[in-house]
């Protein structure tokens, strides 16, 4: 298939990117750069072998986004283009809400227009909100904290609402829980444009000597350890649940599917530290301070509907997660030129 790829230059989309010309599918990526650099397109054509058709644009415009459409023909696409940090979408969340809907409104119109109703989704495990009971279902209520939660929700919602009007369409939305590694080459990986919010790369950058040490958000959690736990997905097992979801809508009977792309396994913050030292070879400085406010105790997903339903299951482990996440922070320390 002819797959456009929204957000191919960013963390996820970069490594969906690689899997999908391995699979034998043409792909376009379409980015605006606003959270990813040009330099991550020359890693692909290493990767995939070829050189990767980039068109440069912002998906709010909708001239540029219809251009688009009439000049290539697509079978399908998948949307990873998007703001994601959470505290910033609190700072700012009328720029989210308005890139993050509109840029699916503009996406979506251009699909319809030009028979193109093959759309994979990237939703997070954030839709499931503050009280969601562990192991989370795909039929568990939709709810968020923040404002870049509710634009997922929101998208999910209108996404539902566009199936059912017109059941022509095949429509994955998949719930990603928490997204580390890296490719296995150390070509391509997670580079967070300033301080990351994150876990992992956090602990990358204080391993690669770029932060002082890790604060661990809390120690007091009613958790094995008292740290947060969270169902950690290596970033290759999540490229090829795009795969299969975007092979399974050639025969879905639903319009809209909702799946779960997560392990089933939590991981405490201690755990991935300890983890994450084996890779390094040394201990590595951290504190237990107090709780980031917003957070949940625990998070990790129930996988089954994507195993029995899609064929897919993630294989990779912890360990496995630190280690190729390690070879893409020491083999590029600052990140992507
Ligand atoms: C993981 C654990 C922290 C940083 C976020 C978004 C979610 C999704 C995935 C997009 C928690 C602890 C973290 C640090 C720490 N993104 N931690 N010190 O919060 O589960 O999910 O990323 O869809 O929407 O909310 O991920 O990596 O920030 O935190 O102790 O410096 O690590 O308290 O227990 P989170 P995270």
């Amino acid at each position: 298939m002819h797959v456009l790829v929204s957000g191919g230059a960013g963390y996820i989309g970069s490594h969906t990117v690689v899997q999908l010309v391995a699979a034998g599918h043409a792909v376009t990526v379409v980015d605006s750069f606003a959270n990813a650099k040009p330099s991550v397109i020359a890693r692909l054509n290493i990767l995939t072998g070829e050189p990767i058709d980039v068109r440069s644009f912002d998906l709010t415009d909708r001239d540029k986004t219809e251009h688009l459409f009439a000049h290539e023909h697509f079978d399908a696409v998948i949307h990873f283009a998007g703001f994601k940090a959470v505290g910033e979408s609190v700072e700012k969340p009328l720029e989210y809400y308005e890139n993050n809907l509109e840029s699916t409104f503009s996406l979506v119109r251009a699909m319809r227009r030009h028979g193109v109703r093959r759309l994979v989704f990237s939703s997070s495990a954030t839709v499931y909100g503050a009280d969601a009971e562990v192991p989370m279902k795909e039929d568990a209520p939709t709810s968020a904290t923040n404002p870049y939660g509710w634009t997922k929700v929101m998208v999910e919602q209108v996404l539902r609402d566009v199936g059912a009007a017109d059941p022509t369409w095949r429509i994955a939305l998949l719930r990603y829980f928490n997204p580390v590694g890296a490719h296995s080459s150390g070509l391509v990986g997670e580079d967070p444009s300033d301080i990351p919010n994150n876990l992992m790369p956090f602990l990358a950058q204080v391993a690669v000597g770029r932060r002082e040490k890790l604060s661990i958000y809390g120690g007091d959690y009613p958790t094995p350890d008292g740290t947060g736990v969270r169902d950690y997905i290596h970033v290759e097992d999540l490229a090829a649940g795009h795969i299969a979801a975007l092979e399974k809508l050639a025969s879905a009977d639903e319009p809209v599917s909702t799946w779960n792309l997560g392990t089933g396994r939590g991981t405490s913050v201690l755990e991935m530290l300890h983890a994450f030292e084996r890779a390094v070879g040394h201990d590595l400085p951290h504190e237990i301070v107090d709780r980031r406010p917003g957070d949940i105790a625990q998070s990790y997903a129930d996988p089954t509907k994507a195993e029995t339903e899609l064929g897919w299951k993630a294989t990779r482990t912890i360990d496995d997660m630190c280690v190729d996440t390690w070879r893409w922070q020491s083999t590029n320390p600052d990140g992507y030129p």
